[in-house]
Order: structure tokens, then C-alpha cells, then sequence
């Protein structure tokens, strides 16, 4: 069982690990963690920003209980680490104790294993949790390093230790140094890409040798390898064994699956596909997104040496015949004009309908050409007026007519499926499509 703390919008995350790992993975979901019953490789995924190892379980939901436990537990545990200074961070969820409060239990932690001989460095909370930044920079999930989390689980808080963080340095700096972007054209967090790929449910096959080759093209930033967090159990741990970081390849019965974008745009999700081992396929209707994508992905080899197969060309997507195979298509599509306060609505009645046409129309077109049950996920444009409320595209409605159903989840609705910042007027609506 694995303990997967959550992004900013945690039913998305939940929608991610649904996909990936199948609803009867996930065992219990609270407001921005979900217990996962699977091997789960944090590094393949979008929406998880933390993955720990449960240690035990207690019969209380009063964190105060918690730290006192820790305080008995601790000094054992950290007098298994290696020689050196021990660096050592607590992360709350679901609890409601002051972070001045939890500073001082965790400097009543430290003292407590300094009393034991060994020299500790605490990592102060500015929140209940300590942030991915936190936890990555400070190397938490490193040989010298415990990070505990309290998880409010019913009525009883989980407790765990962080095993693994999502590289948000590797994430920044591939978004930030690929030599192509375009803010005209949008821009697809790296994140979101990831998580579009795992929504669209095309599955994973895994191949232990593969694990590190994998790894290292996704880190930018050192990591402890899979037997250092092995390591780290300490005996009184409830982990059932089943909680290494899974190995991650893409292959199924000896062939790389192919994912199609056919709106690439700048290559988000043709980046963030090869990094992952799928071969990719994008085109668009602009021949200066065909050169963008292009080259984005060269730099993407040169500098991650990825190997897979690339094709990208131009194509209008209401039209083009693509050679196949395409086993999965993932994509953002046309969103519209951006807008930075809600349209009138004549304009927005405009923009909608210009939207609706596109991707219609783009959904006939490749219907006619994939199999039966080709996995999509779709970013299609919804708007956000002043109240919240959203307008979406009329087609959402009518997918039965266009030859494909929506995948129903068992642990988020179709509704959660929204991503968008507060600030933002056009939210990307996933689709998560098969086609009948
Ligand atoms: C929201 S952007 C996608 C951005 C992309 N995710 C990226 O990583 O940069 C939509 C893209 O769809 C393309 N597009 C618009 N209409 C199209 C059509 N009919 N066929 C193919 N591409 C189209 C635009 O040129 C644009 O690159």
C-alpha cells in the first residue's frame, strides 16, 4: 500500500491514479491524499506529489498523540541510518494543529534522536505539510533523510514516511529550457501532459532493467535508488513489501505504443510522451508549430537521449488521414482566443461554436481511422464567467452521436475533470474518450 499525497487539484490526481492503476487499486480517498494499492512510480505521473510508505496505523486522530508517539518511535528508527547528520521533516494531513505547534513537536523530535548521540537538522513547516520544493531540496527521501507524514484516515491517522517526490525541478526545467515556446499558442504545464497521458488510460508495461535508464532521463536533481528507500523500513513498518518505486517502460508484447497529438502545438505532450518510452506522432495545422514541435523534440533527444520514434507533420486535423498505429491520442485542442476577463456573450457564443466545429469535426475525422476503443483524452475549452460557473462545448453532450462514449470513474466524476487556476478565464476540460 502506498500513501499518495496529492497536487492542487486532487480529484484530477485521483482521476490520474484511477486510470493508471484501475479503481479497485485505490482504497481510500481523503481530501488531498489517496491510499493506493500499487506500484506506484512517481515519476511517471503528473499529479502526485509525494508517495509514502505507511509505518503503522494508530487509534487516534489527535496529532498531539501522534508526535507523542513519534517521540518513543523515532530514536530506533533514525539510529538505522547511515553515519552522518540526519535530516528530518513532518508533514500533517487532514489535521488541524497550529504550524507554530508542529514546529515545536518536530524540534522535541529532534531532540529526542539527538539525545541518542546522533546530529539532526529539522526542516522547519511554513504549513501543516512541507511542500515538494521542501522535501526535494532538502533530500528528504535521501539516505539521511525522514520525512513522516500523518494522514487523518477515518478514525485513525496513518503514519508514513516519504519514499518518493515529484521532480519539480525537472518538470520547471524542461518546460522553461526547451528552445520553442509560444504564449500565444498556450502553455501546457509538463504536469498536466503527464497526467493527460495517464487519464487516457493506454497502459503501461514494466521492465525492471528499464527502471534507472528511465529514471535518469526524468531527474535533474540526485534521488536515493529504489533499494535506499527499500532500506529505509523500519521493522515495526506496516509496508507490505509491494511499495519499491515500480520500474516504468512503455512496451507491450515487444512493441512501443504510439501516441498521436494532433494538435502539437509546441510538444508538451509529444515531450512528455517519449520521456516515458511511447513512441510519438503529432501534427497541426501550423506549419510553425510543425518546426516548433520538431524542434523541441531534437533537443529533447540531444539532451535526455531519448530513442524513441518521432513523426511530426503538418495536418488539419479536420481532415488528415494519419498513418497508423495510433494506439492512444492525446491532446490539448484548439481553445480558442485566451481571454483575461469573461467575453460578452455574443463573443463567447462566437468562440464557442468556432470550438465546437473544430473538435467535432476532428472527432469524425479520426473515428474513421482508429480502432475500436482507442483510448483519448481530450483538453477542450470550457469558460469560467464571474461566479464560476462554466459554458462548455455543446459536443460533450452529444459524444454518443460522434461514435464515442466518455470513461466513467469510480473515484472522481466526469465533472471534476476541470483544470484551471482561479485566475483563468478559458479552463481546459479533460475528456477521457473510447471510441465505440
Ligand atoms: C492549445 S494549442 C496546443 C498547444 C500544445 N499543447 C503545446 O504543447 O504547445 C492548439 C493547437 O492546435 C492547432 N490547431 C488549431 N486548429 C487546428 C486544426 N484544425 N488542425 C490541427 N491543428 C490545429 C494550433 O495551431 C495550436 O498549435
Amino acid at each position: 500500500m502506498n500513501i499518495c499525497l496529492l497536487g492542487r487539484q486532487p480529484k484530477l490526481c485521483v482521476a490520474e491514479l484511477e486510470m493508471r492503476y484501475g479503481a479497485d487499486a485505490i482504497h481510500h480517498v481523503g481530501d488531498d491524499f489517496a491510499l493506493v494499492d500499487a506500484n506506484v512510480d512517481i515519476d511517471t505521473l503528473g499529479g502526485t506529489v509525494k508517495v509514502a510508505r505507511p509505518l503503522t496505523e494508530l487509534d487516534t486522530t489527535n496529532p498531539q498523540k501522534v508526535f507523542d508517539y513519534c517521540r518513543r518511535e523515532l530514536p530506533n528508527h533514525a539510529a538505522k541510518r547511515p553515519e552522518g547528520k540526519i535530516k528530518l521533516g513532518v508533514s500533517l494531513h487532514g489535521f488541524d494543529m497550529p504550524v507554530a505547534k508542529i514546529n515545536a513537536n518536530v524540534l522535541s523530535l529532534k531532540k529526542a534522536i539527538k539525545k541518542t548521540g546522533r546530529s539532526v537538522r529539522a526542516v522547519p513547516n511554513t504549513a501543516a505539510a512541507l511542500s515538494s520544493a521542501q522535501t526535494l531540496h532538502n533530500n528528504l527521501t535521501g539516505d539521511m533523510g525522514i520525512e513522516l507524514v500523518f494522514v487523518h484516515a477515518g478514525n485513525k491517522t496513518l503514519l508514513g514516511q516519504v519514499s518518493g517526490v515529484q521532480n519539480i525541478d525537472a518538470f520547471a526545467a524542461r518546460d522553461q529550457a526547451r528552445p520553442k515556446t509560444d504564449a500565444f499558442v498556450g502553455m501546457l504545464p509538463p504536469k498536466l501532459a503527464l497526467m493527460m497521458i495517464n487519464l487516457s488510460g493506454i497502459t503501461f508495461a514494466f521492465s525492471p532493467t528499464e527502471f534507472s535508464e528511465t529514471a535518469s532521463r526524468l531527474t535533474s536533481v540526485e534521488r536515493s535508488s529504489a533499494s535506499d528507500r527499500a532500506a529505509d523500513v523500519p521493522e515495526n513498518s506496516l509496508a507490505s513489501g509491494s511499495t519499491a518505486t515500480t520500474p516504468a517502460r512503455v512496451t507491450s508484447g515487444g512493441e512501443r505504443k504510439r501516441i498521436l497529438d494532433p494538435f502539437c502545438g509546441t510538444g508538451v505532450v509529444l515531450q512528455e510522451a517519449a520521456l516515458i518510452g511511447f513512441d510519438v506522432y503529432g501534427t497541426d495545422l501550423s506549419e510553425k508549430m510543425v518546426d516548433y514541435s520538431t524542434a523541441n523534440m531534437k533537443w529533447l533527444a540531444d539532451k535526455f537521449g531519448v530513442d524513441v520514434d518521432v513523426n511530426i507533420h503538418h495536418g488539419d486535423a479536420i481532415e488528415t488521414k494519419w498513418q497508423l498505429p495510433i494506439d492512444a491520442a492525446v491532446a490539448e485542442t484548439y481553445l480558442g482566443q485566451p481571454f483575461s476577463a469573461p467575453p460578452a456573450p455574443d463573443k463567447l457564443a462566437q468562440v464557442q461554436r468556432i470550438c465546437n466545429e473544430i473538435i467535432s469535426k476532428f472527432l469524425e475525422n479520426i473515428g474513421t481511422q482508429v480502432e475500436k476503443g482507442t483510448p483519448f483524452c481530450l483538453a477542450v475549452p470550457a469558460w469560467r464567467d464571474k461566479s464560476g460557473r462554466f459554458t462548455h462545448l455543446p459536443l460533450v453532450e452529444t459524444l454518443g452521436k460522434l461514435g464515442y462514449h466518455q470513461v466513467q470513474l469510480r473515484h472522481a466524476k466526469i465533472d471534476d475533470l476541470l483544470y484551471y487556476r482561479e485566475d483563468q478565464v478559458v479552463a481546459r476540460q479533460l475528456l477521457i474518450l473510447r471510441k465505440d
